[in-house]
C-alpha cells in the first residue's frame, strides 16, 4: 500500500445518460483511489466504461443529460458538485487531459505554441512573450527535435506521434499533480507507442505527477502502471497492485485479458485465446455479474450480484472463492503451463 497521501479518491461513482428509450446506465458503483506520484491504469474492451468514467469525474460529461452520482474528492476536495467553472480551474491547472483523440485537444486554426500557451495564460499571470517561451520548454520537454521551429506549426504539419506528444505538453503546461491520459498510445505506430510511455514515466520522475492511463492493452500495463482497475461492463470487476494482479489475476475477466496477450517468451501458442462473445451495450447488461453470459465458469449464483472478495490488496467482483480459483485459472490461462 502506498504510504503518500490521497490524489484523488472516488468512491460509488454511477453515471447514467438520459435517451430517448430512458435512462442507460455506463459506469455503476465505480470506486478507486490514486496516491500522489502513483500510476493506475484503466482497463477493459471498448465500450466498458473507462472514458465516461473519467470524463464525468473530471466535469467533462453533458450536464443537461449526464446523472452523476457517488462521492469524488481530490486533495480531500470533494469535485463533484462543484460549478463548471471551478471545475474549469482545476482542470489545466491541478490535472491535466490527455484525451482519447489527440485532434479534439487541438485546434486546427492556431499553431501548437499558440495553443500551448494560450492555455498556461488561461492560468497564470504571464505576458505573452514567457508563455511563448515556455511552450517551445515544453515542446522540448516532451521531446519534438526542434521545439523552437515546432512551436509555429499548425496540428495538421505535425506526424500523429509529434501531435500526440503537442498535446501532452499541453496538458502538463501548468505542472498538474494528475494527468489523465486516455489511450494516448492508441493511434500510434508501436515505435512510437513505446517513445510516448517512455515519455510519461520520464514526466513523472521529472515532475512527480501521478497519471491515470486508460488503456485495453494489458502489455501497456505491465509496463507502466503500479497499480490497476480492470473495467467490464460499467463495472471496476478486479482492481489491486500490477504485480499481483499478473502474477495471480482473481476474476476470470481478467484471465481472459491476459490469455489474449501474445507471449513474449517461451513456446508460442498455435492461436492467441480471446474472449469469445461481445461486451454488452449499457442497455443490455445483464442483473448479477454483467461477465457471466461470456465466463467460461458461471454457474446460478451469478445471476446475484457478485460479492467483493479480497486477497491482500487485491480484490475481485466474482463468486469464485480462494479454495477453487486456483484449479480454474489453470484452465483458462495454459500458457502458464508453457512458460
Ligand atoms: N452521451 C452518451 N449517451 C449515451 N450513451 C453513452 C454516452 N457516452 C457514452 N455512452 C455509452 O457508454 C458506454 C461506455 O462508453 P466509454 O466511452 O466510457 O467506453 P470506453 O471504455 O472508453 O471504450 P473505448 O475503449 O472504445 O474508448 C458505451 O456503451 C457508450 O456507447
Ligand atoms: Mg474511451
Amino acid at each position: 500500500m502506498s504510504t503518500k497521501p490521497i490524489l484523488l479518491d472516488v468512491n460509488g461513482l454511477s453515471v447514467s445518460f438520459a435517451t430517448d428509450n430512458g435512462p442507460v446506465q455506463a459506469v455503476r458503483d465505480v470506486s478507486f483511489r490514486v496516491h500522489e506520484g502513483e500510476i493506475l491504469s484503466i482497463v477493459g474492451e471498448s465500450g466498458s466504461g473507462k472514458s465516461v468514467t473519467l470524463l464525468s469525474l473530471l466535469g467533462l460529461h453533458d450536464r443537461k443529460t449526464t446523472r452523476v452520482e457517488g462521492a469524488v474528492s481530490f486533495k480531500g476536495q470533494p469535485i463533484l458538485d462543484l460549478p463548471a467553472s471551478k471545475m474549469r480551474a482545476i482542470r489545466g491547472k491541478e490535472i491535466g487531459l490527455i484525451s482519447q483523440d489527440p485532434m479534439t485537444a487541438l485546434t486546427p486554426v492556431y499553431t501548437i505554441g499558440w495553443q500551448i500557451a494560450e492555455q498556461i495564460r488561461a492560468h497564470e499571470t504571464i505576458s505573452a512573450r514567457a508563455a511563448r517561451l515556455r511552450a517551445i520548454e515544453l515542446l522540448g520537454e516532451v521531446g519534438l527535435s526542434n521545439p523552437g521551429e515546432a512551436v509555429d506549426r499548425y496540428p495538421h504539419q505535425l506526424s500523429g506521434g509529434m501531435r500526440q506528444r503537442a498535446v501532452i505538453a499541453m496538458a502538463l503546461s501548468c505542472n498538474p499533480s494528475l494527468l489523465v491520459a486516455d489511450e494516448p498510445t492508441t493511434a500510434l505506430d508501436v515505435t512510437v507507442q513505446a517513445q510516448v510511455l517512455d515519455l510519461l514515466l520520464r514526466l513523472r520522475k521529472d515532475f512527480g505527477s501521478a497519471i491515470i492511463l486508460i488503456t485495453h492493452d494489458m502489455g501497456v500495463v505491465a509496463e507502466v502502471a503500479e497499480q490497476v482497475a480492470v473495467m467490464y461492463a460499467g463495472r471496476i470487476v478486479e482492481r489491486g497492485p500490477t504485480e499481483a494482479v499478473f502474477d495471480a489475476p482473481l476474476h476470470p475477466y481478467t484471465w481472459g485479458l491476459m490469455a489474449s496477450i501474445p507471449p513474449l517468451t517461451g513456446k508460442r501458442l498455435s492461436r492467441l485465446t480471446s474472449i469469445p462473445g461481445m461486451p454488452p451495450t449499457p442497455e443490455s447488461i445483464p442483473p448479477g455479474c454483467g461477465f457471466a453470459p461470456r465466463c467460461l465458469f458461471t454457474r446460478p449464483e451469478c445471476a446475484d450480484r457478485p460479492p467483493l472478495r479480497k486477497s491482500g490488496e487485491q480484490a475481485a467482483l466474482c463468486v469464485l472463492d480462494d479454495a477453487e480459483r486456483p484449479a480454474l485459472r489453470r484452465r483458462a490461462l495454459p500458457q502458464e503451463e508453457l512458460a
